[in-house]
């Protein structure tokens, strides 16, 4: 049996979306751990794009059983459209669970984050919007509504009012907002509540089902380590743990549960919103980097900051994470930009040097990089499939990587539809590997 976490190495949209339904083939349980709808994971098969935001990226296998964990919080109208959708296209969604014990946004935090954002003008996080700080603040505040909590009129009603009491003052500019109604969203939160009712489930104990069988399960993470709200580069971050850790917390797996911790990262390094990011291209090679790679949010459109690969946060996101596997992807955006850098070393105004993550957020504000530089190449390598037909200068930038921080590359991804994909002789001794090559 195996428990493996897929997590974000970077500042979210490494492809983990790519990277869970590649794994989700033969495993037999993918769940969510945090996050929200801030997540936007993207799938290509067969040329069709499916976009996810809160359902596991294992759900185009018919069938399989997918579940959104505990750690993960809820907008119920997202997950119904998100549904709807996915039954519209013919989608088996019967292997769906959702925690019972997961907290809900309400229209509330989302008017709160839009507020906060609004308030700190310049200053702003650059979030999503989608109303995931304010949810989180109210779990750990004890006054956040759970999934479990659409059943019942009476306790829903109860805990709305709760909620809200605390935050009259900030929602007063829109206290006549029709969303903000006692009556209507307990009405609507209860039609939610109908709608996904056959879904709700104790996905903990799910989870230890397939684990104590010794079957195989795939925690799927959303944004990055660097969004890390412990470990990221605070206060730019979301309000979850993204690093593998909460794999555990999320679902209510144990940490020994935890066998591959799986590192997803681009080949180069993006970031979307506001916050340090010491190797940002703000020039016209990081313009030509965001246009060969698409590089615009799958969930809000806004343009992501592009920047060369940063080893350092790199190596913090590896020791973190205790990565055991990396899997690297849009190697095929690097082709033809000629020499290509990898930050070794920060750098500070004083011209202080060093190799480690600052903890200090003005050391990183200010910190630029130190770079390597290393020779391109100019092949398009969309169509390689094994290691030996990639340039001998994209091996050598991959396995620069790979010393640097010392995690074995176990895939390495070469465009974004399911097949472009070239597995590595560390990626054919994993788990998913041998099930893949028994199935
Ligand atoms: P996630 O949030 O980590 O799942 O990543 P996103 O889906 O937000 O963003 C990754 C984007 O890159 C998506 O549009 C993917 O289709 C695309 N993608 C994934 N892997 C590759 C790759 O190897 N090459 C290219 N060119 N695109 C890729
Ligand atoms: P996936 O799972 C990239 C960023 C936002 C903002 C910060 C806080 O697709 O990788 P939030 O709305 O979470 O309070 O915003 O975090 N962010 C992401 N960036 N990918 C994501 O998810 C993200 N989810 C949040 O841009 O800077
Ligand atoms: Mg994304």
């Amino acid at each position: 049996m195996a428990g493996i976490v897929i997590i974000g190495a970077q500042w979210g949209d490494e492809g983990k979306g790519k990277i869970t339904d590649l794994l989700a083939e033969n495993a037999d349980l993918v769940i969510r751990f945090q996050g929200g709808n801030n997540a936007g994971h993207t799938i290509v098969r067969d040329g069709v794009k499916w976009k996810f935001h809160l359902i596991p990226s294992g759900i185009l296998y018919p069938g399989k059983p997918c579940a959104i964990g505990n750690g993960v919080v809820i907008d119920p109208k997202v997950l119904t459209d998100e549904l709807d959708e996915l039954r519209a296209k013919g989608i088996d969604l019967s292997g769906l669970k959702v925690s019972a014990n997961a907290h809900l946004i309400m229209p509330y935090h989302m008017l709160l984050d839009h507020a906060g954002e609004t308030k700190l003008g310049k200053l702003q996080i650059g979030t999503t919007r989608r109303g995931i700080g304010p949810a989180y603040a109210d779990k750990a505040a004890r006054l956040g509504i759970r999934v479990q909590d659409l059943l019942d009129e009476k306790i829903l009603k109860k805990k709305i009012m709760a909620a809200m009491e605390p935050k009259r003052l900030s929602l007063r500019p829109y206290a006549k907002s029709p969303e903000l109604d006692l009556q209507s969203m307990t009405e609507d939160y209860l039609t939610y509540g109908h709608r996904i009712e056959q879904y709700i489930a104790d996905t903990a104990r799910l989870t230890w089902k397939y684990l104590d069988a010794g079957g195989d399960v795939i925690f799927e993470g959303a944004q990055g380590t660097l969004l890390d709200i412990d470990h990221g580069t605070y206060p730019f971050v979301t309000s979850s743990n993204p690093v593998a850790a909460s794999a555990a917390t999320g679902t209510g797996a144990g940490p020994k549960d935890l066998d591959e911790i799986w590192g997803v990262t681009k080949a180069y390094a993006t970031r979307v919103g506001s916050g340090p990011f010491p190797t940002e291209l703000d020039d016209d090679l990081g313009a030509a980097m965001r246009e060969a790679g698409g590089e615009y949010g799958t969930t809000t459109g806004r343009a992501r900051r592009v920047g060369w690969m940063d080893l350092v946060a790199l190596r913090y996101a590896a020791r973190l994470n205790t990565l055991t596997h990396l899997a690297v992807t849009k190697l095929d955006v690097l082709s033809g930009l000629g020499p290509l850098r990898l930050c070794t070393r920060y750098q500070s105004p004083n011209e202080a040097s060093f190799d480690h993550f600052p903890y200090h957020q003005s050391v990183l504000h200010r910190a630029g990089g130190e770079y390597e530089e290393l020779p391109g190449w100019d092949e398009d390598i969309t169509d390689c499939r094994s290691e030996e037909e990639l340039p001998q200068s994209a091996r050598d930038y991959l396995a620069y990587l790979s010393d640097f921080i010392g995690v074995p590359i176990a895939l390495i991804s070469v465009g974004p539809g399911r097949e472009q994909v070239i597995w590595t002789d560390a990626g054919r001794r994993t788990a998913p590997f041998q099930r893949a090559a028994i199935a």
